[in-house]
């Protein structure tokens, strides 16, 4: 969601007449884009800000802007930090190049964000749809891929979220928009799509007589000349769609064999107070349906350990779930009170941070043991790998022709393929011989 944030921002200035610069030392204006999700993130934007104001003393004309969930969160409280001259949530973020230009004419501090999140406005939604769709379609960080929204908010209220209360209510794009931002992407040479929201697989959007559902969207997009993979994160663990969304990507080749689907916790009771509406044994169920309908399917996860009230036997359990779900990979957090979400105000954050920790590394390595088991599934098979660029980090020991450099690149069910290749082949599908694999990453040679 981020990411793609940064990139309609960063293509709505440019064409503002604003230019990009590499580092803060060449920069007039300073954005931060921001998540709120935990605390940790908002940590990190404060000591940036720390380091900002002091570069503010020697020039203080330079504009430092925090956009996102942690300006809607934080708004006034955030401007009265020194450093900080415009706080722009994310429903206000249209309005970026009027509010830097107003900020660089006056040098006055500015605050964007909605009063009432959990009733944003008609007018709001439909300003954010032309922004949408003006500039979802320029700024792409990889060539060949793009992030595609196809709704925004959530109306889920897991306990620990603060999604809900940054991001405002749920609300679905039009079908007909998304197909056709998709279809000018691939016009202009995008490969794969990944359409984002944050329970994806709920989509819903009545037009006359017909409710479209994702399934539908998977399954037009499929028809567009150019693109050749589609995904979509992250699922919601629920029945409804299910069976339709497995049914096109066994279907269309062009879907990917992937699901996100977080489980959060492995314990009923854990999940109760969460507010995730259902027991680990239906979840389980549910991700043997989707492997009955789709062999192969990789399918990731999210944790959080140390949730309040979460004891030595709940956390057990969790590991338990992990282990019989098999997922390709897992985002594991620690539990962090997000201030006003329900688990905040209602829970103690009981579980010491030393347990937390304990927790965590074990929870990691259990999935460490799982995701190396499935990436050697992999070793001497060829994959098909939709190259990325040059890999940013350099590896070692890897055969190949040593002229070319060492390029990234995806597979369908996301694992990350490091090989020798000339830098022509970004943006291009390749056959790649696996000849080394590691938990996440497979290491191979060009076919
Ligand atoms: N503490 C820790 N992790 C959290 N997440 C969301 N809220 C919190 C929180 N308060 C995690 C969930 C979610 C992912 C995006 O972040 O696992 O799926
Ligand atoms: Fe947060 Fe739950 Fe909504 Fe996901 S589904 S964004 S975890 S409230």
């Amino acid at each position: 969601m981020n990411k793609l944030d940064t990139a309609l921002v960063s293509c709505a200035l440019k064409e503002a007449g604003f230019t990009l610069t590499a580092s803060v030392k060449e920069a007039d204006v300073v954005l931060i884009n921001t998540c709120s999700v935990r605390e940790h993130a908002e940590q990190r934007v404060l000591s940036h800000l720390g380091h900002l104001k002091h570069i503010k003393k020697s020039r203080p004309d330079i504009i430092v802007g925090v956009i996102g969930c942690m300006a809607q969160r934080l708004g006034d409280k955030l401007l009265e930090h020194e450093a900080v001259n415009i706080v722009c949530g994310p429903t206000q973020i249209p309005q970026i190049a009027d509010l830097l230009n107003q900020a660089l004419k006056k040098n006055e501090k500015c605050l964007a964000v909605t009063e009432k999140i959990r009733t944003s406005s008609e007018d709001e939604n439909q300003t954010l749809e032309r922004f949408e769709s003006a500039y979802g379609i320029e700024d792409k960080q990889i060539p060949s891929q793009a992030y595609v929204r196809v709704m925004r908010g959530c109306n889920n209220f897991c306990t620990y979220c603060i999604v809900p209360y940054v991001r405002g209510p749920e609300s679905c794009r039009p079908p007909e928009v998304i197909i056709e931002q998709i279809k000018k992407l691939a016009s202009q040479g995008v490969k794969k799509v990944t359409l984002l929201g944050q329970t994806v697989n709920s989509y819903k959007y009545k037009k006359g007589q017909k409710t479209y559902c994702l399934a539908d969207l998977l399954d037009t997009a499929s028809d567009i000349k150019g693109i050749k993979w589609i995904r979509f994160v992250t699922s919601y663990p629920s029945e409804e769609f299910f069976g339709e969304i497995l049914q096109v990507m066994a279907d269309s080749p062009k879907v990917c064999n992937f699901l996100h689907m977080p489980a959060q916790s492995g314990s009923d009771k854990i999940l109760h107070a969460m507010n995730r509406h259902y027991t680990s044994h239906w979840y389980l169920e549910l991700l043997a349906k989707a492997r009955a309908a789709i062999p192969g399917i990789a399918i990731a996860g999210d944790f959080i350990v140390g949730f309040p009230g979460e004891t030595e036997d709940d956390f057990q359990a969790t590991v338990d779930l992990l282990k019989k779900a098999r997922y390709r990979n897992s985002f594991i957090f620690k539990y962090s009170p997000r201030p006003g979400t329900t688990a905040e105000k209602r829970l103690q954050d009981t579980v010491p941070p030393e347990v937390k920790q304990k927790r965590i590394v074990k929870l990691l390595a259990a999935q460490e043991k799982i995701s190396d088991e499935l990436s050697r599934d992999f070793l001497h098979k060829e994959v098909k790998v939709l190259v990325e660029g040059l890999s940013k980090k350099s590896h070692r020991n890897i055969a190949g022709s040593s002229n070319n450099p060492q390029l990234v690149g995806r597979t369908e069910t996301d694992y990350i393929v490091v090989f020798n290749g000339p830098m022509s082949l970004a943006g291009q599908f390749v056959k790649v011989k696996i000849i080394k694999t590691s938990p996440l990453t497979l290491f191979g040679e060009l076919i």
